[in-house]
């Protein structure tokens, strides 16, 4: 089913979690001299209109940049991410965001290399013609060309089976991110076997997951299955801008999950999540949940096959900025879950925004994930609606 596209959603609360976390990564890996590959197996378009076209129609861009666009007290961590979206809104007025695959490309330098994929038919175009026009842009101003070259290749396919084929990467230096639409369920599935497949080729890897977070079991599920596979270690953020709806639609709250994070991000996110909280977020449910740790063993697996995957606590925080680390003995659990679930055995930290209250975001809850809501990612194109590419 390809009825998805990213341009009603553009610039909403889940992109701007998604795009602040990737050029955190990005920005990471281009700290070392060597050249890195950043593969993006669900890539959309690249670059989105947000006054004319999809965006237009439910502007779901109010619930994420626009909050942000006029602000002056944007933490130093969240520049990076406005900087970007600014530079491409040169007047000032905001008519463009990013995809992932714009974002990458201006945080990465001549000698690192873009993979993308996209199996859309239409947003393929959209995005090779966006690459297009960059490139010529680049050029005009004196860059060389590298579209056809070796720095971009976008490949008009399954992003899940491509990825196989470009791992490891030559420098063994690399970033996946996958970001699929999620309106079947089989994406959840597909997301764990590709990563355990990529895992195997590639163990030293950084993975970044987006999902929604949903009432639907695959959506609660999904980041318990990704703690248990065999990464050296894994950190998880949500954030929701309010509790659910009456009517259980739209979606409220969204995560990532990264194997194999850069050391930095868990500080980087300590020091952005609250802010999120309190400028996107809507009521007394919208709040952010940071966790972190190793890999989980299933349940049983690990004495059985004698593997070396390690469960338990890494770290335990309560409050924000605040923490304390704790190391209870193996197999020990956190708080119960609120839905009674089995206990978590990794950390969570979590920051709310107090009821009726613009002020920063103080209130501390354990939970987990969000509740109910009927859609992940609603929108199909009526094919009135002219996409515009740039
Ligand atoms: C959420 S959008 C991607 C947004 C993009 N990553 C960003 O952040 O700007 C998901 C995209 O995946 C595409 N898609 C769906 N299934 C795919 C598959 N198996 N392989 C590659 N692309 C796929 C959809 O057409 C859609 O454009």
């Amino acid at each position: 089913m390809l009825s998805y596209r990213h341009g009603f959603h553009a610039g909403n609360h889940a992109d701007v979690l998604k795009h602040f976390v990737l050029i955190e990564l990005l920005e990471y890996l281009g700290q070392k001299e060597t050249a890195y590959t950043y593969v993006d197996t669900h890539s959309g378009a690249g670059l989105y209109s947000l006054d004319t076209g999809y965006a237009m129609k439910n502007a779901e861009f109010e619930t994420g940049i626009a909050p942000l666009w006029e602000r002056d007290d944007i933490p130093a961590a969240l520049q990076p991410y406005l900087d970007l979206v600014k530079a491409l809104n040169p007047s000032g007025k905001m008519r463009y965001y990013p995809g992932s695959p714009y974002c990458a490309d201006q945080v990465m330098r001549a000698q690192d290399r873009l993979r993308l994929f996209e199996l859309h038919p239409s947003e393929i175009k959209i995005l090779s013609e966006n690459f297009r026009k960059l490139e010529a842009h680049k050029a005009e101003q004196g860059e060389r060309s590298t579209v056809r070259g070796k720095r971009i290749m976008i490949n008009a396919g399954d992003g899940f089976d491509g990825l196989k084929a470009l791992l490891p990467p030559p420098s063994r230096r690399g970033l996946v991110l996958i970001d699929p639409p999620y309106e079947v369920k089989d994406d959840y599935r597909r997301v764990k076997v590709c990563l355990e497949d990529a895992l195997e080729r590639f163990p030293t890897g950084m993975y970044a997951v987006w999902y929604p977070v949903l009432g639907r079991l695959e959506s609660q599920q999904l980041p318990d299955r990704l703690k248990r596979l065999p990464a050296k270690d894994w950190l998880h953020v949500t954030l929701s801008i309010s509790g659910p709806t009456p009517d259980g639609f739209g979606l409220h709250s969204s995560g990532m999950f990264i194997l194999n994070p850069p050391w930095t991000l868990e500080a980087r996110l300590r020091e952005v999540m609250p802010y999120l909280v309190r400028v996107l977020g809507k009521d007394a449910g919208a709040k952010f949940v940071l966790e972190a740790g190793v890999p989980e063993p299933l349940k049983g697996r690990s004495q059985r096959e004698g593997t070396d995957l390690r469960s338990g606590v890494r770290r335990e925080g309560v409050g924000q900025p605040q923490r304390t680390n704790a190391q209870p003995p193996a197999g020990s659990t956190a708080s119960p879950s609120p839905r009674g679930e089995r206990s978590s055995r990794v950390a969570r930290e979590a920051g709310g925004r107090p009821a009726g209250s613009g002020a920063a975001a103080t209130g501390v809850k354990r939970s987990g994930t969000a509740p109910d809501r009927s859609s992940a990612r609603p929108g199909r194109a009526p094919s009135t609606v002219k996409k515009r590419s740039f």
